[in-house]
């Protein structure tokens, strides 16, 4: 997702500075055109040269330096960026960005772009607590810049506590998450289950399975990256935690299940890649089992079929790991599960399924289409999947409709009063609380009222829509459609 981005990278003058060459030469390698815009104080810390050599594009170092491209127009670069990265950022320069001032290039272009900001502070734990800083900091949240948190550790001071500079994963999955904001997952909310669970038999003991989450990992960061909010499940990994998405961590299936009914609650999607344990010790021994007998049994119960058993409006995708028979074991399992969409995987094979980064996997889908795919990465067949999700989700019916009929056009009337039934006024907004709905020719903003003698209701003013829609006529049906409660509503004709 990085290739041909254009990454404006900001570093200024603190002892971390030496860290961004490590984050150029990994958004470079990615595949970005990354520009350096170094301060002055940076250089002080790290030599232009080796950024230069590194990204393979000139630095730029001031603002009256004739050898970049971009050094007479710096208007240039703040359009060319696609993100604009500060890291690390000291106290000082985001003093001076919260301010406003443009006394050099990298402030020039903090103000001239129209590109997403990503700050990465760094400084003594001090200077990073004092208030003036942190005040700073709500500042430029609150304009919308993306600050990247200081990690907590030793500092150069000697002294440990927050104000480190992120580690470049976390930057760089910042930069992604911003890059990929408007992606065709935006505004969804996809839930993600990863790794094996465990099922404790004494309090050193479980019983587990070899998937090391790489899978459902690569589903969550994929989906991140196409502006999904992203809720992944996750048993203990080996994995870091991806950034930009929020990680519940779980161990057993009964916990595994609990989450994946509340995060779904809200969800478009529900991609199932957890291998998920189908029987548990009947009961957890409370002290450690010894080995004073010869053999030992374990009784063993089933556990719930997760995916089978949560229901909703959203996208179900399971997968199927399989030693024989691929196919058909998938097809059954689609159907029995009632899932939109399979992956189905032969895990006998040494390049795909547990532990290794590439898979080679067969997508079934409910309609009964069959896709194999080639060997590829992970990511690869999690955007294969994600491509499926995209497809489904449009199709996708609402989750409620409300329809009403037009009021006859001689009408004097300016608004149309629309009830909400009592059994679905829980997919809107509380009383006068303001939601939009859209329409083919923009959005309305509306409210759901209750008075004493009137059941909840919305005014619909007689607006442009109508305009709009010179076909319909009195009597005609129209419908406000939830597409998802609390967030997105939708005026309708020809339903
Ligand atoms: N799954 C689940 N809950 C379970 C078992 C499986 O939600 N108790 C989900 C898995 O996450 C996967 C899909 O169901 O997405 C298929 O899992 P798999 O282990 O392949 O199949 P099972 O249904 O367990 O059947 P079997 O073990 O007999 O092959």
């Amino acid at each position: 997702m990085l290739t041909n981005k254009t990454i404006v990278l900001g570093i200024t003058g603190g002892i971390a500075a030496y860290k961004a060459a490590d984050i150029a030469s990994k958004l470079t390698q990615a595949g970005a055109r990354v520009e350096v815009i170094m301060t002055e104080s940076a250089t002080k810390f790290i030599i232009p040269l080796t950024l230069r050599n590194i990204t393979g594009r000139a630095v730029v170092t001031d603002m009256f330096e004739l050898a970049s491209e971009f050094s007479v127009e710096h208007v240039a670069l703040a359009d060319a960026a696609d993100v604009v990265a500060i890291a690390p950022a000291t106290a000082n320069t985001i003093a001076s960005l919260a301010a406003g001032i443009a006394d050099d290039m990298l402030g020039c272009i903090v103000l001239a772009t129209r590109a997403p900001i990503v700050v990465a502070p760094s400084m003594d734990v001090n200077m990073f607590e004092n208030p003036i800083t942190q005040e700073n900091l709500s500042k430029l949240k609150a304009r919308g810049f993306t600050i990247v948190d200081p990690a907590y550790g030793r500092m150069a001071s000697g002294k440990v506590g927050l104000g480190r500079l992120a580690e470049t994963e976390t930057i760089i999955g910042t930069i992604k998450q911003m890059l990929g904001r408007n992606g065709d997952l935006a505004g969804k909310r996809i839930t993600v289950t990863a790794g094996g669970t465990q099922e404790p038999i004494d309090p050193v003991r479980h019983i587990g399975n070899r998937s090391s989450g790489k899978m459902g990992y690569a589903v969550a960061e994929a989906a991140r990256d196409r502006g999904a909010a992203v809720s992944l499940i996750t048993t203990p990994t080996c994995l870091p935690e991806p950034v930009g998405v929020e990680v519940i961590h779980v161990q057993t299936v009964s916990e595994m299940r609990e989450a994946v009914i509340k995060a779904t609650a809200r969800a478009d999607a529900l991609i199932m890649a957890a291998a998920v344990a189908d029987y548990k010790p009947k009961s957890v021994a409370k002290a450690k089992i010894k080995k004073d007998s010869p053999s030992l049994t374990l009784e063993l119960v089933r556990t719930p079929d997760i995916l089978a058993e949560v229901k909703g409006n959203f996208i179900k995708v399971g997968f199927a790991a399989e030693s024989e028979d691929t196919i058909d074991n998938a097809r059954r399992k689609l159907q029995e599960k009632q899932l939109d969409l399979i992956v189905a995987n032969d895990i006998t094979s040494p390049d795909s399924g547990f532990g290794v980064d590439t898979n080679k996997v067969t997508l079934i889908d409910r309609d009964g289409k069959v896709e194999s795919l080639p060997l590829l990465t992970k990511r690869e067949v999690a955007d294969k999947i994600l491509d499926r999700v995209v497809e489904f989700l449009a199709k996708k019916p609402p989750l409620q409709r409300i329809e009403f009929s037009l009021w006859p056009p001689s009408s004097t009337e300016r608004y149309k009063r629309i009830n909400i039934p009592e059994d679905v006024r829980h997919l809107f907004p509380e009383d006068k609380v303001p939601f939009l709905i859209e329409t083919d020719i923009g959005t309305f903003s509306v409210c759901v009222k209750r008075h004493e003698n009137t059941p909840s209701h919305i005014h619909l003013r007689r607006t442009n829509w109508f305009k709009a829609h010179p076909e319909l006529k009195a009597g005609d049906k129209v419908a406000i459609e939830v597409i998802e409660p609390m967030k997105k509503y939708r005026l309708k004709v020809g339903i």
